[in-house]
């Protein structure tokens, strides 16, 4: 499938979405929200695939944002229902059933953070800036920039991020627990892999289901979390993986595991 405005590539088990905008900072308008969007839910299907990858084209930025351009034609009702579709597909990525790592290099600004925090883990080049400029804008974030920063990086971080519209380093990123790891730009790639590798190592039931239990816990009281676990540990362990695993540790080998 071709698109306009993302690249895609298969790298062994991994796919690569690249933003691909560069002369707008890859500034994410409508249309390549349904790409990247698109491209997943093919992803989706293939066994082969155990990972994302989703990066921007470019030295200098990740995504600069939503488009400015589109976003100042829209009108109230119209900015309700982007915020809507544009919040489904970030809870697509969210929800996805395997590892997606936002590779970041460069500008993570407005949308572009939304998208980065909406994947499972964000990696980062030393360049890269972080910041909700929205208020900037006379806007507030709408693709989830509230309730995502709050949980990741707590409340009154957030808070100050989003109203002051300031730009944080990289480092600072680090810091605050909004990245998981800072790289050289010329190692960012390489080492996103390197992670994806570790994780498809480990028995990909496994993988899916300690994500499920992540993300749907997260919503629910501890109580109800705990038990969501137990379901989840209990389906785990009619896997064929599980009983390789841990035969494997009591026979001294390295497990064989098939994903099944
Ligand atoms: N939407 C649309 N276009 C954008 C954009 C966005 N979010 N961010 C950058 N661009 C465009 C610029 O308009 C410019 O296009 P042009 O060359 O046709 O004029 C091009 O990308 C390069 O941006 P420029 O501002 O010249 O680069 P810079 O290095 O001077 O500044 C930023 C970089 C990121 C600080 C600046 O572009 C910026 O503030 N962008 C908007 C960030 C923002 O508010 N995002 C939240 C949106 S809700």
């Amino acid at each position: 499938m071709t698109f306009q405005f993302i690249l895609t590539e298969k790298k062994e088990q991994t796919f690569i979405i690249t933003i691909n905008r560069p002369d707008k900072l890859n500034a994410l308008n409508w249309q390549t929200m349904t790409e990247i969007h698109t491209a997943l839910k093919e992803a989706k299907q293939f066994e082969d695939i155990r990972g994302v990858i989703i990066t921007g084209a470019g030295e200098k930025s990740f995504v600069a944002g939503a488009d400015i351009q589109e976003l100042s034609r829209n009108t109230p009702v119209g900015a309700k229902d982007f915020a809507l579709q544009s919040q489904e597909i970030l809870g697509f990525i969210e929800n996805f059933p395997k590892p997606v790592i936002a590779a970041i290099n460069g500008f993570c600004l407005g949308g572009g953070c939304e998208l980065a925090m909406a994947c499972h883990m964000r990696i980062a080049s030393d360049n890269a800036k972080f910041g909700q400029p929205e208020v900037n804008l006379g806007i507030i974030p709408g693709n989830g920039g509230t309730q995502r920063l709050a949980r990741l990086v707590g409340k009154g971080r957030a808070i100050e991020l989003i109203l002051s519209g300031n730009m944080i380093k990289a480092t600072e990123a680090h810091r605050i627990g909004l990245v998981n790891h800072v790289y050289e730009p010329e190692n960012l790639i390489s080492e996103t892999q390197n992670l994806l590798a570790t994780i498809y190592s480990k028995a990909s039931v496994a993988v899916k289901l300690s994500l499920e239990a992540i993300n749907h816990g997260l919503e629910l009281t501890l109580e109800e979390g705990v038990q969501l676990e137990a379901n989840l540990f209990g389906l785990c362990m009619s896997t064929e993986d599980a009983k390789e695993g841990t035969i494997a540790f009591l026979e001294k080998r390295k497990p064989q595991f098939k994903g099944i």
